[in-house]
């Protein structure tokens, strides 16, 4: 795991959006996983500015979110498609067919199949987005944001490290740390997320965490042993993961 730590939030959006820019220049049909939270905001900022100067920046480059919550319509402002969409796809040219958020409301598979409960609709959207993400052939790099219970997507503790995309139950802290993204009503209890093991598929990981509030995670993250009961430590079965850390969030330790 090789760490990098930087000065403060602008440094570490910099650093983040600089990764990302040169694995679409590097490949300009890579394959992407894509964090949401606050952590990445200042990230996509830069991309969008980065991009805005740039002829066909994200035309050929696919992507696909880590995570999105069961039950919120995709139109709806808390939604992560909403977040996806505010903060970078409305100002990049990427291909709308390109683009790849698990469905909350598993609104294609219900209509495909009516009598399925919501739950058996749900499992199929899960089966539907692994096979999406192998048939755009796996994913290039991966970013991830990092819970302060350390979920990395949605993969709450206890989440096995060989689990795929899924349908998840959110701890009450994750439905508190969310609250802010839900000004005006409850957050959902229960989410899409891509699976540890879909996540340590990626070729490459660039986990980025910013601000005191992540010290402690950070800290566990530097220095226990991988266990299913802290799930970022399952990237230390990885070759190529790099964390982005501001000074807040490194801490003393
Ligand atoms: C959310 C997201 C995660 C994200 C994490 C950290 O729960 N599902 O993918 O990494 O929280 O969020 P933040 O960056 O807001 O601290």
């Amino acid at each position: 795991m090789k760490w990098v730590v930087v000065e403060d939030y602008d440094e570490l959006s910099n650093r983040a959006a600089a990764r990302f820019l040169e694995a679409i220049e590097n490949d300009p049909r890579a394959v992407l996983l894509l964090p949401t939270g606050s952590t990445p905001e200042g990230m996509y900022r830069e991309i969008v500015g980065a991009c805005r100067s740039r002829y066909r920046c994200f035309r050929d480059v696919t992507t696909f979110n880590l995570d999105e919550y069961v039950n919120v319509p995709p139109e709806h402002p808390s939604s992560y498609c909403a977040y996806m969409r505010e903060r970078l796809f409305r100002h990049v040219d990427i291909d709308p067919a390109r683009i790849h958020i698990p469905d909350g409301m598993a609104a294609a598979v219900r209509s495909e199949n009516p009598s399925l409960s919501m739950d058996e609709a749900l499992d199929l959207e899960c089966e539907r987005y692994e096979r999406a993400i192998a048939g755009a052939g796996g994913i290039g790099m991966a970013l991830l944001g990092l819970g302060r219970n350390g979920h990395i997507g949605f993969n709450e503790p206890g989440s096995p490290f060989d689990s795929r995309t899924r349908v998840v139950t959110l701890e009450e802290s994750t439905r508190s740390a969310n609250a802010p993204f839900f000004p005006e009503g409850e957050v959902p209890r229960r989410a899409i997320t891509a699976g540890i093991a879909t996540i340590l598929a990626a070729r490459s990981i660039v986990l980025l965490a910013a601000g005191d509030a992540k010290a402690p995670a950070i800290r566990r993250l530097a220095t226990e042993l991988p266990d299913p009961s802290f799930p970022a430590s399952a990237l230390a079965h990885h070759p190529d993961v790099t964390v982005i850390v501001d000074k807040a969030a490194k801490g003393r330790g």
